[in-house]
């Protein structure tokens, strides 16, 4: 079956619930329970060809619970995925994501195939940026190191100096500012993430106007009426913009959120970021109360399971990365890697 044929979903049988028992009682806590069946079928048919071809799914941690917890073999952060690829030993990677993750799996293990089950997948900031306009900016500031965040293209990634993601951005433009021997970096393309940045460190930042289209909705209203009138804690993503940010309790990346949580413990919280992260985390976190401002990644919902049961089937979707960007991707995100997390939990 082709990944955009319609999907024929695998037969009902009456032994699924039985036999996923854990998983059902799971999901039919963090999405709505009438949805569990329609899952199920779809969930043992990939778990089944998963096995049959060897293959490894990650997910991120946006991806909808039931994949992230039906079918995903690794989850995380950008981070977590990108560490994991360098290292993991299937020959078939499907990335739940969106395709600069897939790319980076290729870019750090070029030898496997990776598969991305809706190409369409991408990413606002990724989009706002090419490799031609990183070396325009190189052009006018000749001399100063790049560092861009991983939601760009291998193309962009083989033009700068080194990646980061949310969870070491400050530390990686501090490590390449002192590598360089300089007091300035280019940071790109997220003008939020970018500003968070620029607050933490004398390194002074030389920014693109990207920004992530479903974080820049949030608004500082949204999050104060969450703490004045349901007295939650308030976790955002630093791909906020900055006025959100300055409402915040915590301030981290995807992964780092659940870590604050443990360490905390709050009653009651508002997750400033995309909608799953919530769904996914009340797993963890039964007597945290979840409120929900819902912004959903349009390009994180394109992956659904009917679409990973297509391309694990056919190995379409290939995600190829040109051989000349390979090298240089692969040195941008070697110097990140080296860095590793630096959450502040
Ligand atoms: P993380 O690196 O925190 O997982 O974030 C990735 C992302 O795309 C957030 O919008
Ligand atoms: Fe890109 Fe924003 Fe979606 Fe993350 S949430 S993948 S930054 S568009």
């Amino acid at each position: 079956m082709n990944a955009t044929a319609a999907p024929v979903a695998p037969a009902w049988s009456p032994d699924l619930e039985e036999r996923y028992a854990p998983l059902v009682e799971q999901l039919e806590r963090l999405i709505p329970c009438m949805e569990v069946p329609l899952h199920l079928p779809w969930i043992d048919a990939i778990n089944t060809l998963k096995k049959e071809r060897g293959a490894l799914i990650m997910a991120h941690n946006y991806q909808s619970p039931e994949i992230f917890y039906g079918v995903a073999d690794i989850t995380g952060d950008s981070l977590a995925l990108a560490q994991q690829a360098a290292t993991c030993d299937s020959d078939i990677v499907v990335m739940c994501g969106v395709h600069f993750m897939a790319e980076s799996v290729k870019v750090l293990a070029p030898d496997k195939t990776v598969l991305i089950p809706d190409m369409e997948a991408g990413c606002s900031l990724a989009a706002s940026i090419t490799a031609e306009d990183v070396l325009a900016l190189r052009a006018k500031h000749p001399g100063i190191p790049v560092v861009s965040y991983v939601n760009t293209s291998a193309a962009v990634k083989a033009v700068s100096d080194s990646c980061c993601t949310s969870a070491n951005a400050v530390q990686v433009t501090e490590a390449v500012a002192r590598e360089f021997g300089v007091d300035k970096v280019i940071f790109l393309p997220d003008r939020y993430l970018g500003s968070w940045v620029a607050q933490q460190t004398d390194v002074e930042l030389v920014l693109w106007q990207g920004a992530c289209e479903v974080h820049e909705k949030f608004t500082a209203m949204e999050a104060r009426h969450a703490r004045e009138r349901f007295k939650a804690k308030i976790v955002a993503h630093p791909e906020c913009p900055p006025e959100v940010l300055a409402e915040a309790d915590f301030v981290g990346s995807t992964s780092a959120m659940g870590r604050w949580l443990d360490k905390e413990k709050p009653e009651r919280v508002a997750m400033i970021t995309e909608c799953s992260m919530a769904d996914n985390l009340r797993n963890d976190f039964p007597q945290v109360e979840f409120i929900k401002p819902c912004n959903l990644c349009p390009y994180m919902k394109k992956i659904t399971l009917p679409k990973i049961h297509a391309v694990l089937s056919d190995l379409s979707n290939e995600v190829v990365v040109p051989e000349e960007d390979i090298a240089g991707a692969r040195k941008a995100l070697d110097r990140m890697l080296a860095v590793g997390r630096r959450d502040r939990v």
